[in-house]
């Protein structure tokens, strides 16, 4: 907690460690209430370091000293001084051997940063800066050292010790304890140091690796959830073959685990040979658990493996280079997504998300580059822009440089950097040095915040034959960037003629008549003209297809032709981003005009892709489903919240009415076939689009449609399509929502997960009542502030995806947040934080509600003893508009 005003790191003030750590023992007496910590550290003097003044400084917070020594000599209390947040030593030889004894507590600790209790069991969590909450030490990611980690504790209570590394000693001491030692031969950061004290259970498998190494693979869970691990384990193995056929990559260790933990301020942690897990992302049985979240779990699963490279073997130099290995990571786990599963459908989800996420914030007073040049709080910079955004940008410079050279670029990479602490910087050299590509004027994409936004016009000359695209970019200003230099921008496009096939795209003064199909053009200036030669008619443009770059794309497009490309077009993302177009243009007409009517052509193009049966089942559940009402709130001036609800629910209601028959056929020829669950493309296919044609049908029920509903909750035999039902009855309300809620919380209130799922459902639940109802929903037994996933299931849904309730105009939603937010912050200040971030874009709604929000990011920022990570946000949503 802050007395003064926070001060901001910045990366132009980077300067490397004094001090190197070369080896690092600790012993831990570990206790609930009471932990006893021995550290001794092997330290010397960086012959890198620029500067040194004969003194110390190590991090450490909320730690009772007890013992200090350097190389066997108790410290006096003129060598050394401490205070809240470091220990400081006086006068030091060049090498030297540190003791440190101090006392931490973990059951006291609700911020759920460096070792704290989770139900039974004790676990660490380091990223960022945990670790000084630990021990002193130099917790910074540019200090690699080797650990070796003792454990005691209780046997009976704690009978599962864990750490990183390899097991080395196991053995009984007296008073019913036991020691158990680790020893990780691989140097690293602090932030990836992790243990795990419980009574767990565990499953086990084994890898032998492409070279024949035999690795043991570990899940390790509280007992009564080891039937919900399968799809874990199976997961981890897919993503270990194909790290090792799609980059090279081996496992290093003899063994690999993954402990799922209930209480998790984020998705999952990468610490070296030990993954800690938010059990959402490893928990799941076809009864408990949706489609959404076993794709969670093998796309986390994955991300956190991949990072035994891209993080863990090859780390970051300070906390600015965070999207080295995040959004590396990120492109890796979406690839990997992309293969095990459908690519279409993969990309088409992450693009939503990114548009969803990245760009608002891009857009609003946190934005930031991939590379952020400063900071208050790091924790508030795990963000869209540098997971998200970080990815897209490594995906265009793998576009750029294609398969063959982009492999060259990433075998090199971490060749040259295995074992170091680098930056964004190092690895652009790598694409570049590989592949002769000149990436000097693509790197701004790492610095300049902002999504650039595309204008693009078009131009047939029959005459000639000549159709000409002329493409200009403009990013708009961020805080603390004014004016922006043109980003190099991949734009990958296609024609189409009149049969609706791809047509060659020969730019003039080419010779050689390119293949039908997709190209790349590179955009670089502030302004372009390409001019393809040799077209017989006007063709039908398809832009930015698989989306190439994360920009905005302004471009007038009939709605024929919007229908055109939505038919035709040879790529999937863009049939559904024309279709996204279509409907989004059509829901902000309504938004203008709440007479506008919907017109039979749209109801035809909607019905004539709904009977489409030969695509992907997933792919058609996209393309049909409306953009969300807060992506619509994004393409506003002035966000008309009622208005943009209304909209949706007008045209849902027409698409359940005009296609009844339609949707019911589509419903009923994708029941099941009575075989068990399986997440197969196929079958997630199926289940979606059965699912949305229930969807729009349930918008205006008869007896019969929620007859349906009913029995699919009733006799769903798998979480996704007893999850879809509940949600659509508790929407419609009434005895039937009544009862459904309360049938699935007597079914399930033993599995804190699906009662997450409960409490979600909801808060989300657009009815009016819906803040009373969170309110009294606060008061249930089961709900707990200190538990990371409850909060977000009740507070953060209510305020995220009820954007009408949220957002109602007598303030009550922001009241509530900002009460929310203020007794969060003493407990978990990076979920009190997060949770702030869903009301600092105030300034694009209507000036009652401006000045509602504004009136309680005042009163946060009122309030004495904020945390750094909510000071941050609150102070930045009030800067001055740009
Ligand atoms: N590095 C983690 C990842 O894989 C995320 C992370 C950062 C995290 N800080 C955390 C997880 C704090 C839990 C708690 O993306
Ligand atoms: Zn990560």
């Amino acid at each position: 907690m802050y007395r003064d005003t926070p001060h901001a790191v910045r990366l132009k003030d980077y300067q490397p460690p004094e001090f190197l750590i070369d080896r690092v023992d600790l012993h831990f007496e570990l206790d609930p209430d009471r932990t006893l910590v021995e550290s001794i550290l092997q330290l010397r003097r960086n012959p890198a370091a620029t500067r040194g003044d004969g003194s110390l400084v190590l991090h450490g917070e909320q730690l009772d000293l007890e013992a200090i020594e350097i190389d066997g000599h108790p410290l006096t209390g003129s060598e050394f001084g401490v205070d809240q947040d470091s220990l400081t030593l006086h006068r030091i030889p060049d090498r030297f051997s540190l003791l440190t004894r101090v006392r931490i507590h973990p059951s006291l600790n609700t911020a759920l940063e460096g070792l704290y209790q989770s139900g039974d069991m004790l676990c660490t969590q380091c990223e960022a800066e945990g670790f000084r909450r630990i021990t002193y030490f130099l917790d910074r990611p540019d200090v690699m050292a080797r650990f070796t980690t003792t454990l005691v504790a209780d046997k009976a209570r704690f009978p599962v010790l864990l750490s990183n590394g390899n097991p080395i000693e196991a053995r009984d001491l007296d008073g019913g304890r036991h020691l158990v030692r680790w020893e990780d031969p691989f140097p690293k950061p602090s932030y990836l140091f992790a243990l795990i004290a419980g009574d767990l259970s565990a499953i086990e498998d084994r890898f032998t690796t492409a070279s024949g190494r035999e690795v043991m693979l570990k899940i390790f869970v509280e007992p009564q959830n080891v039937d919900k691990c399968d799809h874990a384990m199976r997961s981890l193995k897919k993503a270990m073959r194909w790290d090792e056929e799609r980059f090279g990559r081996e496992y290093d260790l003899d063994i690999f685990m993954i402990v799922a933990v209930s209480h998790f301020n984020m998705g999952a942690m990468e610490n070296k040979g030990l993954n800690v897990f938010n059990d959402k992302f490893v928990l799941a049985r076809p009864d408990t658990a949706t489609d959404v979240d076993f794709d969670g779990i093998e796309s986390v699963i994955a991300h956190e493996y991949f990072h035994n490279w891209t993080g863990n073997r090859i780390t970051c130099r300070d906390w600015f280079q965070l999207s080295l290995k995040e959004g590396f990571t990120v492109y890796r786990d979406q690839e990997f997504s992309a293969d095990v599963g459908s690519r279409g459908v993969k990309r088409i989800s992450d693009v939503r998300l990114l548009r969803a996420h990245q760009f608002s914030e891009d857009a609003g007073p946190m934005a930031h580059p991939v590379r952020p040049d400063s900071y208050i709080e790091i924790n508030n910079f795990y963000t869209a822009t540098v997971y998200q955004k970080g990815a897209e940008v490594v995906r265009m410079q793998a576009n750029l440089l294609g398969p063959e050279a982009f492999r060259r670029a990433t075998d090199l990479y971490f060749e040259r950097h295995d074992g170091q602490a680098v930056t964004t910087e190092d690895f652009v050299r790598c694409m570049e040095d590989a592949s002769g590509c000149d990436l000097t004027q693509f790197r701004r994409w790492y610095e300049q915040a902002g999504t650039p936004e595309l204008t693009a016009e078009g131009e047939f000359d029959a005459e000639t034959g000549v159709y000409t695209l002329s493409v200009r970019q403009f990013t708009p200003p961020t805080p603390g960037q004014p004016e922006k230099s043109p980003f190099h921008v991949p734009l990958a496009i296609g024609l189409l003629g009149a049969d609706g096939e791809d047509l060659p795209l020969r730019l003039e003064g080419e010779s050689e008549v390119p293949r039908a199909g997709t190209r790349v053009l590179e955009l670089r200036k502030e302004e372009e003209r390409f001019r393809f030669v040799g077209l017989s008619a006007k063709p039908v443009p398809s832009l930015l297809r698989a989306f190439p770059a994360p920009v905005k794309l302004r471009f007038e497009q009939s709605d024929e032709d919007l229908m055109f490309l939505m038919a035709h077009d040879s790529d999937g993302f863009n049939r559904w981003d024309a279709a996204q177009t279509l409907m989004q243009r059509l829901l902000l007409t309504l938004v203008r005009d709440p007479d506008h009517v919907v017109p039979d052509r749209f109801c035809d193009a909607f019905r004539s892709a709904l009977l489409d049966t030969a695509g992907d089942q997933a792919l058609l559940a996209e393309v049909l489903t409306l953009p969300t009402e807060g992506y619509l709130a994004d393409q506003m001036d002035v966000v008309d919240v009622d208005g943009i609800h209304r909209a949706h629910a007008v045209l849902e209601r027409r698409i359940g009415e005009c296609l009844r028959a339609d949707l019911l056929g589509v419903y009923r020829a994708n029941a099941g076939d009575g075989s068990p669950y399986a997440f197969t493309p196929q079958a997630v296919g199926r289940r979606a689009i059965r699912n949305l044609a229930l969807h729009y049908l349930m918008q205006a029920p008869d007896a019969e449609i929620l007859g349906l509903c009913q029995d699919q909750f009733a006799n769903g035999d798998n979480m996704t399509d007893v999850m879809a039902a509940l949600s659509l009855l508790a929407n419609h309300g009434g005895t039937e929502g009544k009862a459904a809620l309360e049938a699935f919380y007597r079914r399930w209130s033993k599995e804190s997960l699906v009662i997450d799922k409960w409490f979600a459902v909801q808060a989300s639940c657009s009815r009016e009542d819906a803040l009373n109802q969170v309110l009294h929903l606060m008061e249930h037994p089961d709900f707990s502030l200190r538990n990371p996933n409850r909060v977000r299931s009740l507070i953060g849904v209510f305020c995220n995806a009820n954007q009408v309730r949220f957002h109602a105009p007598d303030g009550g939603g922001y009241r509530f947040l900002a009460d929310r937010v203020l007794e969060l912050d003493p407990l978990n200040p990076q979920i009190a934080s997060r949770l702030l971030k869903s009301m600092i874009r105030w300034r694009r709604f209507d000036r009652v509600r401006q000045s509602l929000m504004c009136a309680e990011l005042h009163r946060i920022l009122d309030t004495e003893e904020l945390s750094k990570d909510v000071y941050e946000v609150a102070s930045k949503a009030l800067e001055a508009a740009q």
